[in-house]
């Protein structure tokens, strides 16, 4: 095995971890899942979510990976020396290939609204239920979808080829601010100039008779999901990581993470409202709701040029660190040369994406119990397998592995006494106690109590 690459400084884990971070998850997941499951209620779950799950998570599994400084699959091993809890590292490449196999499908959909923006020019003039037509017309196209799965398949195996250094770093350095400004013009360009009110009440006011154990065990999802928490990720970042204060950085990602999401929001809401377009539409929302946005606006063009390639260059940053994490598996674990783990990942990658772009072509071999492969792949990696994953992490951390040098570790990366007591009775108790919760109502364990 050769010398692990280091990133250059800690602005660059930073970055490459907000890359990781940021992506389809904050622009195109959270606005849907937040319209499925009541809005406001939604967004005061997702935030409590963030902040006593989802951060004490990310400090764990960034701390495992610089404790250990190798891929997931190894890393437990080598920190334990028996393979006892190698599981989560193979169960979050497992979930990391899973996501995969949808995340690809919708990068190439920015791509095509790319292209889309240009010959439409910015969807001038279109009725929401026109943009809806284009959306359905092209995801249940049977060449298109296809073409842009590859491209973005493609690009990605082709950066991680690259390097880390080279590709990660650099590209996320420049392409993350960028996005984050166009989301604050779009956020205050709707303020200025809509009628935001319906929108934002349905938003940013909680009507707590809507929180339910589903709206929770979405946020706790989606919450894992967009910090890419409980794949193994960050343990592969961590690894990379050898100084900086691990509760800094992994507050700055959390922020930042949020804060997108929220932005993308602000800017989608009201274009529901004021468009006419039903909050609960599912994965189509952003694609409808954008586009109405951009048909009404000043110099659209630029802008839907603009948003859709920055959110495609999001994706990228996200799917660089999906696969580079497959990657580094194949290289640490099985000694695969990096340049053949890269084209096997790739090959895989493809295969399962096209059947499940063949199951939103409406290919009935392709639904199982009525629900699209497309639809079981969200499910099971948002609602059984990041929970599952993030609660074998706390187990381990919390209780199974040395608690004096989990201590001294912490210390040594930066964390204070006083963080430590808070972080420590979260990770031991509340979380897993809330995830096991949630699991058993996800089982009917409750339903079945009552009865
Ligand atoms: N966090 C990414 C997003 O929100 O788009 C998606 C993701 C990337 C999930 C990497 C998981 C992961 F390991």
């Amino acid at each position: 095995m050769g010398k692990r690459s280091q990133f250059s400084s800690n602005f660059g884990v930073i970055a490459a971890a907000v890359g990781s971070a940021v992506g389809l998850g904050n622009i195109w997941k959270f606005p849907y899942v937040a319209g499925q499951n009541g809005g406001g209620a939604f967004l005061l779950v997702y935030l409590l979510c963030v902040l006593v799950m989802g951060l004490p998570a990310l400090i764990t599994e960034m701390s495992i990976g610089r404790m250990a400084q190798t891929s997931p699959v190894s890393a437990f091993k080598k920190l334990t020396g028996n393979n006892h809890w190698t599981f989560i590292g193979v169960m979050g490449v497992l979930s990391s290939f899973i996501v995969m196999s949808f995340y690809f499908i919708v990068a190439g959909w920015t791509l095509e609204y790319i292209c889309q923006s240009i010959s439409t020019l910015s969807f001038s003039g279109m009725t929401s239920d026109e943009l809806t037509e284009i959306f359905d017309e092209f995801s249940t196209n049977s060449f298109r979808p296809y073409i842009w799965l590859v491209v973005f398949i493609a690009v990605t195996g082709l950066v991680i080829y690259m390097g880390v250094q080279k590709g990660i770093e650099k590209g996320s350095k420049v392409m993350m601010p960028l996005l984050f400004a166009i989301m604050l013009y779009l956020m205050l360009h709707a303020f200025f100039t809509n009628d935001v009110s319906e929108g934002y009440e349905f938003y940013l006011k909680a009507d707590f008779s809507k929180i339910t154990p589903t709206v929770l065990i979405q946020a706790l999802g989606q919450a894992f999901f967009s910090l890419s928490i409980a794949l193994g990720i960050i343990i592969t970042y961590g690894s990379y990581v050898k100084e900086g204060n691990v509760v800094t950085t992994c507050l700055q990602i959390s922020i930042l993470d949020t804060l997108v999401a929220f932005m993308a929001g602000l800017v989608i809401f009201p274009a529901v409202f004021s468009y006419g377009i039903e909050p609960s539409a599912g994965p189509e929302l952003a694609f409808v709701a954008m586009p109405a946005v951009f048909s009404q606006m000043g110099g659209g063009i630029v802008f839907a040029i603009l948003f859709f390639l920055l959110l495609a260059l999001a994706a990228l940053t996200s799917t660089i660190s999906l696969y580079e994490a497959l990657v580094a598996m194949l290289n640490d674990t099985f000694g695969i040369k990096r340049g053949l783990a890269n084209l096997i990942v790739g090959l895989a990658v493809l295969t399962v994406g096209i059947i499940v772009c063949n199951s939103i072509n409406g290919h009935s071999i392709f639904l199982i119990c009525g629900k699209t492969c497309f639809d079981w792949c969200d499910l099971i990696t948002t609602n059984y397998l990041l929970p599952i994953g993030g609660l074998a992490l706390m187990i381990f951390f919390g209780w199974v592995y040395d608690q004096k040098k989990v201590h001294d570790a912490l210390m040594e990366f930066g964390m204070k006494e006083w963080f430590y007591k808070i972080y420590i009775v979260l990770v031991r108790f509340i979380i897993p106690i809330i995830i096991i919760l949630v699991m058993l109502n996800q089982f009917g364990i409750f339903e079945n109590l009552k009865n």
